[in-house]
């Protein structure tokens, strides 16, 4: 499988804090049947401040102790971007690492994060100013933001204006609750989600879950639609 969210890199945001479990943590996703990761730390000025520069660095040296530690798991640089409005600014100075590219338009895939509780005013018009400036959001697990778990139709203007939306493995298991859970069900069933993902932090609550999630859409969807949101699904969105 290919994991295009996870948090995996130590001391850079709130995923490990030391290499020890950054490593553990590596191996619990190569356990969970993940060969790919792409390792995506939060950029949200003020509370994390990361750029392309300091990531680009932290990520070549983890790759290093990776490889050092023998563990078998190919890695990729991108980030979660907190819908914020400096990182228009961010994003003027090349300091956000994206995702791929799209094929037919050559936008650039930037994972996008929504607040919590709700959708913000002017969500939309930041959305297509992203994309006027040939960037395509993927809107990371849109099932957890209040607005859209109480009513998942919330999203629908997202998805028209042209984002793609990316899941959370956990979320499909009711780690997050009901409304939750039947919220990323209902986005599945619909067919606007691009990618499943583990967004795993840790090897304890926030573990890397995507072979359970992997099952349960097998079960009820088959096989195919399965490998659509585990594997091809998310190499279309970090194809370079
Ligand atoms: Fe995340």
């Amino acid at each position: 499988m290919i994991d295009i969210h996870a948090h995996l890199i130590p001391s850079v945001d709130d995923g490990p804090t030391n290499l020890q479990d950054a490593l553990m943590l590596c191996r619990a996703a190569v356990a969970d049947g993940i060969t790919h990761a792409i390792c995506t730390p939060h950029i949200l000025p003020g509370r994390f401040n990361n750029t392309k520069q300091t990531l680009l660095q932290s990520f070549e040296l983890f790759k290093h102790q990776l490889q050092a530690a023998d563990i078998h798991l190919t890695l990729g640089i991108a980030a979660e971007v907190h819908m914020d409005i400096r990182i228009l600014e961010l994003i003027e100075e090349q300091e956000i690492p994206y995702l791929g590219t799209q094929a037919n338009t050559g936008h650039r895939y930037m994972l996008l994060e929504l607040p919590d509780a709700q959708i913000p005013v002017g969500a939309i018009s930041f959305v297509q100013r992203l994309l006027d400036k040939n960037i395509c959001p993927v809107i990371v697990h849109p099932e957890r933001n209040r607005s859209v778990f109480t009513n998942p139709a919330k999203i629908r203007p997202f998805i028209e204006a042209g984002c793609q939306l990316q899941i959370t493995a956990a979320s499909l298991l009711g780690q997050f609750g009901p409304a939750i859970e039947n919220a990323a069900w209902l986005l599945i069933e619909s067919s606007s989600v691009k990618a499943v993902a583990s967004d795993c932090h840790n090897t304890g609550g926030r573990r890397p879950r995507m072979a359970d999630a992997k099952a349960m859409i097998m079960q009820r969807y088959g096989i195919e639609a399965a490998i659509a949101l585990t594997h091809t699904g998310p190499a279309e969105l970090c194809a370079q």
